[in-house]
Parts: C-alpha cells; structure tokens; sequence
C-alpha cells in the first residue's frame, strides 16, 4: 500500500482535455529498438493529448525517448532499428498506425509538420530557400512556381525574415542560425497543419535568438489555432508558452499537468529535481543542484519505479512496484507512490 488514497488514472478516467475538440490522443505507445546489444525500451507506453490551439510541452533529459515519441507520431521513425511495438496514435479520430505508407505519407505532409533543432541539415543546401518553399505549394497545392514564389516571399515576411523579397534566392548558409531557424518555421507552416512538432528548435541558438524563435512559435501557433508538441530538456524556456507539460524518464511519462501547476509545486521527484536545477537569478553565486547520477539503460531498466537508483525519496516498494499515473487533481497526475509528499515539498 501506498501513502495515496488516490487511485491511479486509468482509460475510464477523462482525459485532462475532455470536452475539448480532441487533436492528438497517444494511448500507451510503445517503441523499442532492437540493436546488436539487446532490446532497448525506448517508449514504454506514452499517453499524451493534444488539442487545437493548445501547447504541450514534452520535457526530459537525453535520452528519455522525447525524440523517439515524435518520430512515431510523425511516422518518421527509423525502421528497423526502431519499432513500434503497442499503442494507439489517433489524429483527428484515425489511429496513424493502423494507415497504409502512402495515407500516412499525406497525413504526414498536409495535416502535421516538424521542425528539428539543426535547420542547416534539415534544409537542402543546394536549393535556394525560395525555391523549398515554393516546392511545397507547386508538389501540394499544383500552384504556379511564379505564383510559389510569390507565396514563399509572403511566407518568409510572415515569419520576420527582413528583405524577404531580395533573400528569396539566397541558400541556406547565407542566413544566420535564427534566420535559417525562422525559414524551418516556414517551411512546417506552409501548407497550415493542424500540428506541429518542434523538436528541441532552439537549442543551438544562442539566448537572446531562442527567445525570439520561441515567442514566433508561440505567435503562429495562437493565429493558426494549432496544436504544437514542443520538445525541450530546458524548463526555463517553457513556462511562458505551454499550456500543459508532460515529464518523461526512461521512455514514460513521469508527470503531466497544467504547466503553472507544475512550477509552483511538482508531484514528481524527478520534475522536482528538473526545477532545482534551473539556474536562478536571485540565487546568484550558489551551486546548482543536480539530479545526482544517470538514466537507466534502456535495455536493463531497473525494476519498480526507474528513477529509484537516483531518487532522494526511495524507499522499498519503489524498488519492486511500478508507480501507476496516480491522479493529483483533475489534469494532473504522477507516476510516484510519494507523490503527495513531494507536492507537499518533500526533497
Ligand atoms: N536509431 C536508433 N538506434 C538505436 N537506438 C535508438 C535510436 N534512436 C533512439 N534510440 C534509443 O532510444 C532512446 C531515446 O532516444 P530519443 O532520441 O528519443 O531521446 P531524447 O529524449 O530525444 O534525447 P535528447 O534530449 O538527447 O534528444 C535512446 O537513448 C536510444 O537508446
Ligand atoms: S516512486 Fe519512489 S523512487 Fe519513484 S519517484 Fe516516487 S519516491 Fe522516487
Ligand atoms: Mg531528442
């Protein structure tokens, strides 16, 4: 037994988004890899929702399978090694895994876009950037390349870039980090998808840059009214533009809440660990915590809950039972037997 009188979230329960027009519905996904080492447990049964205008935040150090999730729902995943072994992915109702290639193809190219964290390999080097841009509208739409080209100057006005008129034909390398940055927003929005997933956008910029890219983010996400998984080890760089965040560990969801919630106090001993660790203005000078020790290796995943082996709370049963998503309130919930201690501000 358990100090929570609480039960654990299970399917009957309603969805945190429930009454709300359902977007995205992840149910229990799971991905593995099957490599010369062993089966890696990558993705050990996700739930995430997603609704229109809405901004989930997937948050988690390396390796925590942030990256594998959207590659699923993307249908992008690396196969083989990579495998989706369970779940439901269901967009607007359908479930994507249950699609053919070529239905997957169109969803994929009309409905949901991604956009990566290194614009420089994800753009073609040898194409002008007018001419990628234009690319979607004369291959989807079956426009004109003159009156593409007209919506690929639009395009790169919408999204800031300056002088968009005279950079149309510039290549890739011609443009700044957050330039090139901006074109990949661009692209992803071009033919108005109904999702985005942006997969850690602005790591590789610089601070000042990746404020800006992420308030265009959130700006276009608002005017389009998409849903956009926005993917980040950084907590510092969500609290303005997510609406729910969602805590993953060694391919699970460890919490999901509103993300005020979550900030003013974690139900989850890792989330807790994950705030500590954000550098503070008004603890200038003082050592950083850190969450002591690494994620487990996904081909031996410790048995009970897999954050034990560094969790300051541990205690026997979390060595031998997996925490269920215990519900904390409606729209939140945790994966930790002492989650009402941790709220309560236990370290
Ligand atoms: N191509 C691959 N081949 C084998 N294993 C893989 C492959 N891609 C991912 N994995 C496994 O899946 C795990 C999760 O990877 P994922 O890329 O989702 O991490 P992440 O949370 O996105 O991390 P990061 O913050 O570093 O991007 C990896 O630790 C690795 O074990
Ligand atoms: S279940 Fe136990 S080990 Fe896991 S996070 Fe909670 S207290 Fe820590
Ligand atoms: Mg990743």
């Amino acid at each position: 037994m358990t100090q929570n009188d609480h039960q654990p979230r299970t399917d009957e329960a309603a969805p945190p988004t429930a009454g709300r027009p359902g977007l995205l519905d992840v149910r229990d996904l799971r991905v593995e890899f099957r490599t010369r080492d062993g089966i890696a447990q990558a993705v050990n049964g996700v739930d995430l929702a997603v609704t229109a205008g809405q901004t989930l935040a997937v948050l988690g150090e390396s390796g925590s399978g942030k990256s594998v999730t959207a590659q699923a729902v993307m249908g992008i995943l690396d196969s083989p090694p990579g495998f989706v072994t369970g779940g439901e992915i269901l967009f607007q109702g359908r479930d994507l895994l249950k699609l053919g290639k070529e239905e997957r193809r169109k969803v994929r190219g009309a409905k949901m876009a991604m956009i990566f964290q290194d614009a420089l390999s994800s753009l073609n080097p040898v194409l002008s950037v007018g001419a990628q841009l234009g690319e979607m509208y004369t291959v989807h739409e079956g426009l004109s390349r003159k009156a593409a080209r007209g919506k690929a100057v639009e395009l790169m006005q919408r999204v800031g870039i300056p002088a968009a008129e005279a950079r149309v034909s510039d290549y890739p390398h011609q443009f700044s980090g957050g330039m090139r940055q901006r074109i990949m927003i661009a692209m992803a929005l071009a033919l108005e998808p109904d999702l985005i997933i942006a997969d850690e956008p602005t790591t590789a910029l610089d601070v000042t840059v990746q404020a800006q890219v992420m308030d265009l983010l959130a700006e276009l996400q608002r005017e389009f009214t998409m849903g956009l998984i926005l993917i980040t080890h950084d907590l510092g760089v969500v609290a303005d533009v997510a609406d729910t965040i969602a805590v993953m560990y060694a391919g699970r969801i460890v919490e999901t809440s509103p993300v005020h919630q979550l900030y003013k106090a974690p139900a989850h001993p890792y989330t807790r660990g994950l705030l500590d660790s954000i550098p503070r203005v008004d603890l200038k000078g003082q050592q950083l915590y850190a969450i002591k020790g690494l994620p487990p290796n996904l081909t031996a995943i410790p048995p009970g809950c897999p954050f034990n082996p560094r969790c300051p709370l541990a205690r026997d049963i979390c060595r031998t039972d997996l925490p269920p998503l215990y519900e904390v309130a409606p729209g939140r919930a945790s994966a930790c037997h002492f989650w009402k201690e941790t709220l309560d501000g236990a370290r």
